[in-house]
């Protein structure tokens, strides 16, 4: 009773405090958690084919399917939590899922939406002419375009595209370079509608890459949603450094100009061309982000399909990861709301919307979890908070999601009602998300949270969580539209025959190749069709994979950024002190760390010229000379051009020597980094919960 009477009288600070949770986000740290890519990218620019593409979206169209007729409590798993892939014969110990009809690949789940053209026909029927489009202006509700008049619309605009010289098959390319927002969508239909391909054009790519693709994709025509943008493309036909483009259409004056005259012409043009299933759809410039999706083929499960979903769409639409989750809504006559363009008030959006399902980003689940966490200001209220998740997350191992519990009622409708109080669903993507903040907020949020593994290269995912498995440490199973196999890397010691390897995914989803790079497209796609990934995965006993490492030695932090730490490390160790020295980071963390062996016969030295004296030992363990190296190495790192994100925050001091026999190099004298790293796990620990303090 004590305890009850306690729990009410700090809750209620708790609960009010986390009602202003997602207010609080700021507009830099939730883009933030979007990837922006860097110019380095841009060789990376690739092709999609629609044996790709399209068929990547009807496989998830059929995952979708499985999950808007799936209710939320408690879920049915659609195969044996124990045994989520199985071995495929005479495909190298590719394995594969054991969701559908196992004699083969899933190449798309309806038959009347095998191209992105009749997904949306579909939603047109499904929903009877339903609400299709939202969006709002400040204050005021949302206000929908019906199925009809998306297409209508799509329909004039594409035929006014013809009408400007643009030609109705899959070499036509068009640029689309705006914020989400209902256009963006007509604009992508208008495509379709007319077999041209779409290429999204991305906000902080910058001038330089958008100058790369118009060039290298033959951009003839953009779509812009405002001035600024088309600005920044007319500077560059004026410098004459992109001239194949002619046209810059704004969307603010789409219904006057374009639509309008395009309207006039749509007989002619027999109401559109749709393609072909094997038509280039997408063209798509990656950073590598993205990672979602899904699929099964259940069914027996089959439920006709919820168009009461709402989805809020604020991740880039540059990314597959979004385009494809907006795909299966529609396909399923569900509707889509997008934010006001402005990611401070999208707490509010989420409030006027109330979506049911919510596309993520990790950064963007770290960011709740920090937020939930840091409003319970003391030691007593974290304890409850975390006891009533674990109360909770007992259920949620289970099985059973749901958000009428007594720890929902005391602990966590705030919560959810700041989300607009309707999530049946979480979807995150992009890079790894941490364990404990899945678990969490799986038993706070009430909703199932989904984690997909891959990349823009599969068309955004090749595994994905199986419905039902809330346990965390692993991104799922192979979807049943791909193979999954591992790959021996034997100079870094992992070997398929022990379940260890290079990730490689082979199935319709997987891309044709990069846009006139041959090269680069070889290096990725080999011969028999598997993309190397240059993950390094492990199979679980249960046919999970767990993504353990990177074949080089490159990762994402937590917010989407590449780092290459070697490439950081040959700057810093032209730091005069250093003589060794490893750099850490990992996608669970926002910055970089660093361990340091200070030279024995030069740091001394050096230090004595700052006016700190000592012995060796002694200075390693001198706050000022370790303050004094972060400095050296932060200034070297800015003069060779190291962004922000690709310096080290703190670093740790160590005396001895990295060496072949205390196991930290290998015998051609290479940093060993999983052995570093496991080596050095304390200190890295220490350094990061020193930064976040
Ligand atoms: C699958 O195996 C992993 C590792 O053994 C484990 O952590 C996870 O809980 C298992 N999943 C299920 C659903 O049992
Ligand atoms: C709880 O879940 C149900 C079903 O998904 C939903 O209708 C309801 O709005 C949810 N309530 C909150 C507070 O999220």
């Amino acid at each position: 009773m004590l305890a009850f009477v306690l729990v009410s009288g700090s809750l209620w600070i708790l609960l009010e405090l986390s009602s202003t949770l997602m207010e609080k986000m700021q507009a830099q740290e939730m883009i933030s958690g979007l990837r922006i890519p860097e110019m380095d990218d841009i060789s990376q620019f690739f092709l999609s084919l629609p044996t790709s593409t399209l068929v990547g979206i009807g496989a998830l169209t059929a995952v979708l399917t499985y999950w808007l007729a799936t209710r939320p409590r408690p879920i049915k798993p659609p195969c044996s939590l124990q045994h989520q892939s199985e071995e495929v014969p005479h495909e190298g110990g590719g394995r594969r899922s054991m969701m559908g009809d196992r004699t083969k690949l899933l190449t798309h789940y309806h038959d009347d939406a095998t191209t992105m053209y009749e997904v949306f026909q579909r939603g047109l029927r499904i929903s009877g002419d339903g609400p299709c489009l939202g969006s709002r202006l400040p204050n005021q509700p949302y206000k929908w375009i019906s199925y009809k008049e998306v297409m209508a619309r799509a329909e004039h605009l594409g035929s006014g595209l013809l009408h400007q010289g643009c030609k109705p098959n899959p070499n036509q390319f068009i640029g689309v370079f705006a914020q989400n927002r209902p256009e963006w969508i007509i604009s992508e239909l208008a495509c379709y509608t007319y077999s041209m391909v779409v290429v999204p054009l991305y906000d902080t790519l910058g001038p330089d890459a958008i100058r790369f693709i118009i060039n290298t994709a033959d951009i003839s025509t953009v779509i812009c949603d405002k001035v600024e943008k088309a600005q920044v493309l007319l500077e560059n036909v004026e410098r004459k450094e992109t001239p194949g483009l002619k046209r810059i259409i704004l969307m603010d004056a789409f219904d006057s100009a374009l639509e309008e005259r395009g309207r006039s012409y749509v007989g002619e043009d027999k109401m559109g061309l749709p393609p072909a299933p094997d038509d280039l759809s997408i063209v798509c410039f990656t950073s590598g982000t993205t990672g979602i999706l899904i699929i099964n083929n259940m069914n027996q499960l089959f439920i006709f399909p919820n168009q009461d979903d709402c989805l809020i769409s604020f991740l880039p639409l540059a990314h597959m990861f979004e385009r494809l989750i907006e795909a299966v809504v529609y396909c399923h006559g569900g509707r889509i709301g997008f934010y006001q363009g402005d990611i401070r008030l999208l707490p509010d959006d989420m409030k006027a919307l109330r979506p049911t399902i919510f596309p993520v980003v990790p950064r963007l689940l770290n960011r709740m979890y920090d937020k939930i966490f840091s409003q319970a200001n003391s030691q007593w209220k974290r304890w409850l908070l975390n006891f009533a998740a674990k109360r909770k997350g007992a259920e949620v191992s289970c099985g059973v999601i749901r958000n009428d519990s007594i720890w929902d009622k005391i602990f966590f409708s705030r919560i959810q009602n700041s989300l607009g109080g309707r999530l049946r669903m979480i979807i995150t993507g992009a890079a790894p998300t941490s364990p404990s903040v899945l678990g969490f907020l799986r038993a706070a949020l009430g909703c199932q949270v989904y984690e997909a593994y891959g990349q823009t290269e599969c068309t955004a995912g090749c595994t994905y969580t199986t419905p039902g498995d809330w346990t965390t440490g692993h991104v799922g199973a192979p979807l049943p539209c791909n193979l999954i196999k591992l790959v021996d890397v034997p100079e870094k010691n992992y070997f398929a025959s022990k379940g260890e390897g290079e990730v490689c995914v082979k199935g319709p989803n997987v891309f044709k190749g990069y846009l006139k790079d041959p090269e680069r497209t070889a290096e990725t796609l080999d011969p028999d069709g598997w993309l190397h990934t240059g993950d390094i995965g492990k199979w679980l006993p249960n046919g999970t994979l767990k993504i353990i490492d990177r074949k080089k030695h490159i990762f994402k932090l937590a917010q989407g950024e590449y780092i290459s730490p070697e490439k950081i490390e040959n700057i810093y160790i032209r730091s005069e002190p250093v003589a060794q020295l490893y750099v850490h980071g990992d996608s669970l963390q926002s910055c970089l760390v660093g361990i340091v062996v200070p030279d024995p016969e030069v740091m001394p030295e050096w230090a004595k010229k700052k006016g700190i004296l000592g012995t060796y030992k002694d200075l390693c363990k001198n706050t000022e000379l370790k303050k004094a190296i972060i400095d050296d190495l932060v200034r070297l790192g800015k003069a060779s051009g190291l962004h922000s994100f690709e310096q080290v925050k703190n670093i740790y001091i160590h005396s001895e020597m990295f060496s072949i026999e205390n196991g930290l190099l290998t015998p051609t004298l290479k940093a060993k980094r999983p052995e570093l790293k496991e080596y050095f796990k304390d200190k890295i620990e220490q350094l990061y919960s020193s930064i976040s303090m």
